[in-house]
């Protein structure tokens, strides 16, 4: 598998909006899984969400592109443990996505069918804006117009964690999907989300001026503003 450059033609099996729906439903369900396994979402937080949110008072962090709403309650279980109080708002565009959000209902955390566009035309702020998984779906213009959005929506920081592409990351996820991925896209998405996805020298380069690129470990990258 040649992993030199993105493979930004690849299509994800999810992206079909004629894909099988109970499939695409089992596969936003066990995001929630892969993305606890993979995502490095719990440090993220310690060392990225928290010292961005205000000292005293109820703090907003809305997660763009929220899919199955995984991150957007692991948020909530995680500021309440650290004694934070939070209100967390997940928007998909996708209905499909936000349907399989709303099984799980949480207390301090809502789902709405909308995109980062509908929320800068509604005139919505949040102190942290975050997503996972979101950049490398994106073509050139779409990534643009989503993160010129989250800097409208963010009054303190836009944290937009996704894969950093290696062989390391492509093989572990090789050999480690099959023990969750079926009945799902998981597996193969999964491998074409690592083929679309950035290194962190591709991503400095494309992030517009007032961002960062950061690599973390393992296999991580964060697009960071503020
Ligand atoms: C691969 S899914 C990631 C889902 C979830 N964040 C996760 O990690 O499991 C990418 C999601 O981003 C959503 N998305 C794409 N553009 C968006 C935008 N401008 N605003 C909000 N969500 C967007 C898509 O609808 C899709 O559900």
């Amino acid at each position: 598998m040649d992993l030199s450059t993105r493979a930004v033609d690849l299509r994800e099996l999810m992206d079909d909006p004629d894909c099988d729906p109970a499939t695409l439903d089992r596969t936003f369900r066990r995001f929630a899984v892969v993305n606890a396994a993979v995502s490095g979402w719990r440090s993220v937080w310690r060392t990225h969400v928290v010292p961005a949110l205000p000292a005293a008072g109820r703090a907003r962090v809305l997660d763009l592109g929220c899919g199955g709403g995984d991150l957007a309650r692991s948020l909530t279980r995680w500021a309440s443990s650290d004694g934070f109080d939070l209100e967390v708002v997940g928007v998909d565009p996708d209905p499909r996505a936000i349907a399989a959000a709303e099984r799980h209902r949480t207390t301090g955390v809502t789902f709405r069918t909308e995109s980062s566009a509908d929320l800068v035309a509604a005139g919505q702020r949040f102190d942290v804006v975050v997503s996972n998984h979101v950049l490398h779906h994106l073509d050139d213009a779409e990534r643009a117009a989503f993160l010129h959005d989250s800097a409208e929506l963010a009054t303190a920081r836009s944290v937009h964690s996704d894969i950093r592409r290696s062989r390391a990351a492509y093989r572990l996820y090789a050999l480690g999907s099959p023990l969750v991925s079926a009945g799902t896209f998981i597996r193969e998405d999964g491998l074409r989300s690592i083929r679309r996805s950035f290194t962190q020298p591709e991503l400095a380069a494309v992030l517009p001026r007032g961002w960062r690129a950061e690599a973390v470990a393992p296999h991580r990258v964060l697009a960071v503003r503020g």
